[in-house]
């Protein structure tokens, strides 16, 4: 029997100044001004539309992101955020993040996040490095990345989040440790700490840059992941790391499979209708120009479909063994509707593999099933490696 999980709100803004060579986000690099005016009026009508589904339910977190949500005015996100408000039904103290681009961020601008409702700020930094960032094609330097970290503090942001990429072109083991070190001397609360992947259709897809070799990265992983423990950070996902209690609530709730709305130009939803034995996923119109479009005659959703128990099984996996923490089977059945005997094949298939071990209430993965994430997903594929 399905159970209702908690429920978050993720909003995306889709333009940047321009298009990082290594990005596959729904981003696109602005022409003249952002739109913000119907954009808004866009989002909170999407939103109202999407109210039916989610009726009565309490929203522990709203997620503005990206593209690059900095572009939009103080007043913009305000006018957003009390939409946001007037519509559903906010917890107290609900974590609000809101991205910013360290080259997209005017003077004085956080503190009029912050009067909004904004209370966590994800600055995508990257790296302190300038050589780096030019060949990353970000539009900062490190300067610019350090100023912006100190007007998130100086702006009175207690909760905020650094992004990081390591096995960056070209990078030496040194080099990473170094940029892991200066965001450190800033005290975040919380640091990803992504390597870099070359994702199809973006740039570097079509002119590959020199990556380290696999033995380099892994050593840079290791190492970085030393310095950040001895700092007294915990990873509590594969790439997420946090001080105690400071862990991301809106992404704890992604990987958790957790329900979440959806709104802005590509974005996508999970919605849980228990009455109905149904999880549903929806996706809107990716283009913005479509989206703004899209306000004429209430058409914003260009996807929904009901997700099988398979995929329901293989998805949970594929999201909740990103992270440290162990699996109920409670937790299993309540999200999927699935008896945990179904897991039979993949778990002794896993733990033969030395991926997991099992007790009689939850699933615990190993050192090596971190290392093989991969593997351990895929066993939970349907009809995938274990047959199940
Ligand atoms: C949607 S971006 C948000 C931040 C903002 N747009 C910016 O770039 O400053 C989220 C983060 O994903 C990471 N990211 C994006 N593309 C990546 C890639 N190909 N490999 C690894 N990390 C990536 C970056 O660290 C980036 O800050
Ligand atoms: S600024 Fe962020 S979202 Fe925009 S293109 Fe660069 S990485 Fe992608």
């Amino acid at each position: 029997m399905l159970q209702l999980p908690p429920l978050s709100v993720y909003i995306h803004l889709p333009w940047c100044v321009a298009k990082c060579p290594y990005c596959d986000f729904n981003s696109h690099a602005l022409q003249g001004q952002v739109p913000e005016q119907a954009y808004v009026d866009a989002l909170l009508a999407d939103l109202e539309l999407e109210l039916p589904r989610v009726w009565g339910r309490t929203v522990h977190s709203v997620f503005l992101g990206g593209g690059t949500p900095s572009l939009f005015s103080g007043q913009a996100i305000d006018r957003l955020l009390a939409g946001v408000r007037a519509q559903l039904n906010l917890a107290p103290g609900a974590e609000i993040t809101m991205e910013a681009n360290p080259g997209a961020v005017e003077h004085d601008r956080f503190e009029s996040y912050r009067a909004a409702g904004v209370n966590r700020i994800s600055l995508g930094v990257q790296s302190f490095d300038d050589l780096q960032l030019k060949k990353l094609g970000r539009i900062h330097g490190r300067a610019e990345a350090r100023q912006a970290i100190e007007a998130v503090r100086g702006a009175g942001f207690d909760n905020f989040n650094i992004d990081l990429m390591w096995a960056l072109p070209e990078q030496s083991v040194e080099q990473a440790l170094d940029d892991v070190e200066q965001a450190l001397s800033f005290e975040p609360p919380h640091l990803s700490h992504y390597q870099l992947t070359i994702e199809p259709n973006t740039v570097f897809a079509a002119r590959p840059p020199a990556l380290p070799e696999e033995e380099l990265a892994w050593e840079m992983q290791e190492k970085c992941g030393d310095l950040l423990l001895g700092a007294g950070f915990q990873p509590y996902e594969i790439s997420a790391w946090s001080r105690p209690g400071r862990e991301s609530r809106h992404n704890l709730n992604y990987w958790r499979f957790g329900d979440y709305i959806g709104i802005g130009a590509g974005a996508h939803g999970k919605i849980t209708l228990p009455a109905e034995s149904r999880v549903v996923r929806l996706r809107r119109k990716l283009v913005p120009h479509s989206y703004l479009a899209a306000v004429e005659n209430a058409s914003f959703i260009a996807e929904q479909h009901d997700v099988s128990a398979e995929d329901l099984v293989f998805e949970y996996f594929l999201n909740r063994l990103r992270l440290a923490e162990a699996i109920p089977f409670a937790e299993f059945e309540a999200l999927t509707g699935v008896a945990r005997e179904q897991l039979q094949r993949p778990l002794e298939e896993a733990t033969r593999l030395g991926l997991v071990s099992v007790d009689e209430n939850q699933i615990h993965r190993t050192g090596r099933g971190h290392q093989y994430l991969n593997d351990l997903q895929g066993l939970f594929l349907p009809r995938g490696g274990s047959e199940r």
